[in-house]
């Protein structure tokens, strides 16, 4: 596996390969990013996992400067995972110059995750983006546990023609149910206990509407009062549609049930998908 750093030599290694996927990190892997590496690998002759900190898409109280950079042990495990090329760029490398030209994400920036974290997802496009530019690749991976970045990104690929096929990843889960994320590193044992409630208050919601509830505001504050009453600040709990997040009417199918909430100085977030065809 190559570790490279300078977007030359990226160039120069990936000059001859066809058919490359991508999956872009931020690092500090857990099994989450192991499973987008191993959908991609039967998909491509190259994988190429690119990890880079950006700072463009955390907002100034967000945790950039104490987010973990752990590049050797993560080197380690995609070499297992029968990783291709690391790219690991600096911050000189991705923005030498101040980032001026931004994708401006639709409407859609602006709901849920845009609503709390302004500019995140402007950050986010911007800088896959720019390592599409880097890489070139001709599928990229992204999890579904940031289902609202996942739609941010298809939609990216599809208004500005790139010649990108975007795979959706389903959410890993500890044997609990806790999604996976590099965040979850944050949690104190206690809260790590708690931090199961998010996922079942959403699984609670799925399983009402698989029964035939559509009281959806209804059902939506019930769970953020609930998680309040239990120490959390919840940010929002909302049942959108799957295709754009936009408020379902009582005969949508195709549904999502997100969350958002702090747990002590940790902010998780959650997604189930539910299908009611
Ligand atoms: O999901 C992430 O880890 C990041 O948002 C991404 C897609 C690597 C862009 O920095």
């Amino acid at each position: 596996m190559d570790v490279i750093h300078s977007v030359a030599e990226l160039r120069a290694r990936l000059y001859n390969e066809r058919q490359v996927a991508l999956v872009p990190t931020m690092g500090n892997l857990h099994d989450g990013h192991i499973d987008l590496i191993q959908l991609a690998k039967p998909r491509a002759a190259c994988l190429v996992a690119s990890i880079f900190v950006n700072r463009l898409q955390f907002g100034p109280h967000e945790d950039f400067e104490r987010y973990p950079r752990t590049l050797a042990a993560d080197c380690e495990r995609l070499a297992q995972a029968g990783c291709n090329v690391v790219f690991a760029p600096d911050e000189q490398e991705v923005y030498p110059e101040p980032q001026e030209y931004t994708v401006d994400p639709s409407g859609i920036q602006n709901l849920l995750e845009g609503a709390f974290r302004p500019g995140h997802f402007r950050g986010v496009a911007t800088v896959v983006l720019k390592l599409f530019n880097m890489v070139q690749p001709q599928i990229a991976i992204f999890g579904k546990k940031d289902y609202q970045q996942y739609l941010v990104l298809r939609e990216m690929v599809k208004q500005l023609a790139l010649p990108i096929e975007i795979i959706p990843a389903e959410t890993v889960r500890a044997p609990d149910g806790l999604a996976l994320s590099s965040r979850n590193m944050y949690l104190s044992p206690l809260e790590r206990v708690e931090a199961i409630a998010l996922y079942h208050h959403i699984n609670t919601i799925r399983e009402a509407l698989q029964s035939g509830r559509r009281d959806f505001a209804a059902l939506e504050s019930q769970a953020v009062d609930a998680l309040n009453a239990r120490g959390w600040k919840t940010d929002y709990v909302a049942i959108r549609r799957q295709s754009d997040l936009m408020q379902p009417d009582a005969h949508a199918h195709a549904l999502v049930v997100l969350a958002a909430a702090r747990l002590g100085n940790t902010r998780l977030i959650d997604n189930l998908e539910v299908d009611l065809s």
